[in-house]
Order: structure tokens, then C-alpha cells, then sequence
């Protein structure tokens, strides 16, 4: 291979040689999120409670599929470390499963907003606790990307199950680029805006539109750019997060640019 040769392979697979989790990876945008870093070139580890859903991305793109419950401690530990055994370790996890609970604050059943806390937070934590082993293990640093939701910081009206835990994930990603950022691990999240997705179906969309007298495009498109944000959007986010080697501590918005979730 010539020098010429190298430089454009790097440029089109930035990922080669990059061993990379995806949690939550059957749908949606950690869907994509296999897919793209796939096509970089990494060796994709998909991890999914949901894994028969998993099968078209190793079909497709060699994707290695794990079933995995990520409020499980146990399970999560063992599959990633399965999976590191079988990829040759790993380098970067996208921690992204993870859904939506509505319910007003006051009136909620606690045992909904311990639910949501589980998967929204804890699984995160598992996830992250189980990769920092492995990261230690074999001391050449890591990377994990969390992600988050503009809800963490943009509280909508009934969304508090939701929001809440992922304002305290938010608060992760910083606590982890404090306490390991001098083992060489960085952390980084993406706050993403509306986005098509098991999460929020096309059925949802018509109907949340129509509440607010909006078209469905008028809905997806809310946003400084007046475009919709979709799922290879975040998804390609987190593969240019994932190569930006000094960026840590950070949180990228993806939303078209809302200045009720823009940081400051
Ligand atoms: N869709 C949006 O508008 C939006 C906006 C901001 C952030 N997010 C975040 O993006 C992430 C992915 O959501 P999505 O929109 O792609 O939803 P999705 O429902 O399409 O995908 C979520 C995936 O997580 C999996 N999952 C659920 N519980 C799990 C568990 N205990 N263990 C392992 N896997 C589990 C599901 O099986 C599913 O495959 C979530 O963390 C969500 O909060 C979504």
C-alpha cells in the first residue's frame, strides 16, 4: 500500500482497528449508530435486550450481535466482556439505550420514576462501570459516549421520568471524564433534539403535531434550521465526538440549533 494509499484509507475509515460498543443498538438511532461506525471500519459490538432485532446489522455490516440488558450490572459485565474477548478489546462504548416515560412530576407513581432511573441512568452506569474494567485492563485509555437528550437541560411539560434521569446522565459523562480523564479516557455526550425512531414513531409525530395545531414537518423541523434532524444525523455526531481526541467533558447539541437547549 502506498503512502497515498494509507492516508485516504484512514480518511474513509477512520475506525479501523477501533473496537467499539453500541448499547441499545437494535433500533432507531443506536441502529445507526452500529451502522455508521461499521462503515468506518470498526469491529462493532451490538448490545440489545431486544437481540433478535439485532440480526440485519450483522447480515449487513458484520456487526456482532450480544443480547444485554444494561440495568443488569451482571449481564452487562459479562457481555462486554464476552465481546471484548472476541473483538480483540475495546476502545470506544456509545452508551445509548434508553427510553421515554411521561407522567406529571407530583402525581407519579415513584415505582415509574425508579423504572425510568434503572434504564435512563443506572444502565448507563453499568454499561460505563463494565467498559472503565476493560478500558484498565488493557491500559491504552477508551472512550465513552453517552447518549443524552436536550431534555437534560430543556425540561419538558410532563416528561419529568424521562428528563430527570438524563439531566443526572449528563451529570455522569462529567463525573467520569473527572475521575478517569487521567487514565486516558475521555467522556462526551450528544444532547439530540426530536428524531425519528422506535422511540418516537411516525404515529406519535401526527399526533404530538396536531396537539400544537402543527404539520408533522412543522413539528420535526422546530428548530433554527427548519429542518429535521434524523438518526444518521447523531449518528455520524458520535463518530466525529469519537475522533476529536482532546474534546472531553463535553456535550454536542444536535438539534438544528433550539436556543431553549442551547448550553451556556
Ligand atoms: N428519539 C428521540 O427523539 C431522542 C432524542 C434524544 C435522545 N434520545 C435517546 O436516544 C437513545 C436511543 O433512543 P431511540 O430514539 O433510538 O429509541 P428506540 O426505542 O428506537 O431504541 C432504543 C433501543 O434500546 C433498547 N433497550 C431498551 N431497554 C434496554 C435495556 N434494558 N437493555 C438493553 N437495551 C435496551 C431497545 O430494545 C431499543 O432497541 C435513548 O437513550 C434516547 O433517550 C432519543
Amino acid at each position: 500500500m502506498t503512502l497515498d494509499e494509507a492516508s485516504r484509507d484512514v480518511a474513509l475509515k477512520p475506525m479501523q482497528g477501533k473496537v467499539v460498543a453500541v448499547t441499545g443498538a437494535a433500533s432507531g438511532i443506536g441502529r445507526e449508530i452500529a451502522r455508521v461506525f461499521a462503515l468506518a471500519g470498526a469491529a462493532v459490538a451490538t448490545l440489545d435486550i431486544n437481540d433478535a432485532a439485532l440480526g440485519s446489522l450483522a447480515a449487513e455490516y458484520g456487526c456482532r450481535p450480544y443480547r444485554c440488558d444494561v440495568t443488569d450490572a451482571a449481564s452487562v459485565k459479562r457481555v462486554l466482556d464476552l465481546a471484548a474477548d472476541e473483538l480483540g478489546g475495546l476502545d470506544i462504548l456509545v452508551s445509548n439505550a434508553g427510553s421515554a416515560q411521561q407522567g406529571a412530576i407530583g402525581d407519579l407513581p415513584m415505582e415509574e420514576l425508579r423504572r425510568s432511573f434503572e434504564l435512563n441512568f443506572f444502565g448507563h452506569q453499568n454499561a460505563c462501570q463494565a467498559a472503565i474494567r476493560i478500558f484498565r485492563r488493557q491500559g491504552r485509555g477508551g472512550a465513552i459516549l453517552f447518549n443524552i437528550s436536550n431534555q437534560s437541560v430543556n425540561p419538558g411539560k410532563d416528561f419529568g421520568p424521562y428528563g430527570i434521569p438524563k439531566a443526572a446522565t449528563l451529570a455522569l459523562m462529567k463525573q467520569y471524564a473527572v475521575d478517569h480523564g487521567r487514565e486516558g479516557i475521555r467522556a462526551n455526550g450528544i444532547n439530540a433534539g426530536r428524531i425519528r425512531s422506535g422511540l418516537m414513531t411516525d404515529q406519535m409525530i401526527v399526533e404530538r403535531a396536531s396537539a400544537r395545531g402543527m404539520t408533522p414537518h412543522e413539528y420535526m423541523a422546530g428548530n433554527l434550521l427548519g429542518v429535521e434532524v434524523t438518526a444518521s444525523d447523531i449518528a455520524n455526531a458520535f463518530l466525529h465526538l469519537a475522533q476529536m481526541d482532546k474534546v472531553n467533558a463535553a456535550v454536542l447539541t444536535v438539534d438544528g440549533g433550539v436556543m431553549a437547549t442551547s448550553l451556556r
